[in-house]
């Protein structure tokens, strides 16, 4: 029986019914889920109860569980799992990442060679208001982009950095350490990519990391970026998710990029985060290459 589902956005999010995830899925449901997210850019879980290790089992059945280079937003339980959170232990530190403020246009590891493109978010505590998450369907972007543009963005790399997106983080996450610094040295990628399913052609972008584009002079490059940006962010292409506490959301980086609504500092936010190395025959993985 096929899975009941309900659109949230009409090509872009889709709410998957009636599963307790917490439970071990049999093998048809979890060959429905992989074709599904294969389609939809996001896919929304409500209602879960789920510990850590159960949220860990659940996202490894689409693709190896990465441990991302904030090893110090991790969980000590269950290591590949992430705390997205504006709390603060006894001694005042933060207990997790990315605090309370805005969060601009992103594709999570577009900065590494070798970006892990799946990502999960699991809400546990919520802010009474704001906080919100927006996704962008950068199928559809491309699509609606002007021809001139099209042709453009076909024949480019871009430069990602990450010393771009870490100037972008309020105080506190804005440090790492020397051997997360090795890693993500700057990295170039095609801005365009072809969906390994559908064939649909996506772009592949990232406001706070984007810094230059390779072969073009800085100014040149700004202006195109920013003329890509403008046209790729349309209200028409963007799903706003307004969390409920048991929300489990899995979301595609390789075509699409979101963003996060500030909320107030003085409200509790806990999210759990999962990263995947997603199957190539079935999503977009980008391709690295060291910036020159
Ligand atoms: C992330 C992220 C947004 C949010 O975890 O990668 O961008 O709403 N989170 O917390
Ligand atoms: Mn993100």
């Amino acid at each position: 029986m096929p899975l009941g589902r309900r659109l949230m956005h009409p090509a872009l999010a889709c709410e998957v019914l009636g599963l307790r995830l917490w439970e071990e899925q049999p093998a048809d449901i979890v060959a429905e889920l992989r074709t599904l997210w294969s389609r939809y850019g996001v896919l929304v879980f409500r209602r879960q109860a789920l510990g850590e290790a159960e949220l860990a089992r659940f996202c490894a059945l689409f693709g190896p569980l990465e441990r991302t280079v904030r090893t110090d937003w991790a969980s000590q339980a269950v290591p590949e799992v992430g705390l997205i959170s504006n709390l603060k232990d006894a001694q005042g530190q933060s207990i997790g990442g990315l605090g309370d403020g805005e969060i601009e246009w992103h594709s999570d590891q577009s900065y590494m060679m070798h970006p892990a493109t799946g990502a999960g978010l699991y809400a546990l505590e919520l802010p009474p208001e704001g906080g919100t998450t927006s996704w962008v369907d950068l199928r559809a972007a491309y699509a609606g982009m002007p021809e001139r543009l099209r042709r453009e963005v076909a024949k480019r790399r871009a430069v990602f950095s990450y010393v771009k997106r870490l100037a972008g983080y309020q105080e506190g996450s804005r440090t790492i350490s020397e051997d997360a610094k090795r890693q993500t040295p700057p990295v170039t990628h095609t801005l365009l990519h072809n969906h390994p399913v559908t064939g649909e052609a996506a772009l592949y972008l990232d406001k706070t990391t984007t810094v230059g584009v390779a072969g073009m002079g800085d100014n040149a490059a700004a202006a195109l970026l920013d003329e890509i940006y403008e046209a790729a962010v349309r209200p028409e292409h963007v799903y706003t998710h307004h969390w409920q506490v048991g929300d489990l959301l899995l979301w595609d980086n390789g075509f699409t990029m979101h963003r996060r609504e500030p909320f107030d500092a003085n409200a509790r936010r806990l999210m759990k985060r999962t990263t995947m190395r997603l199957d190539p025959s079935r999503h977009i993985i980008p391709e690295g290459a060291l910036a020159g």
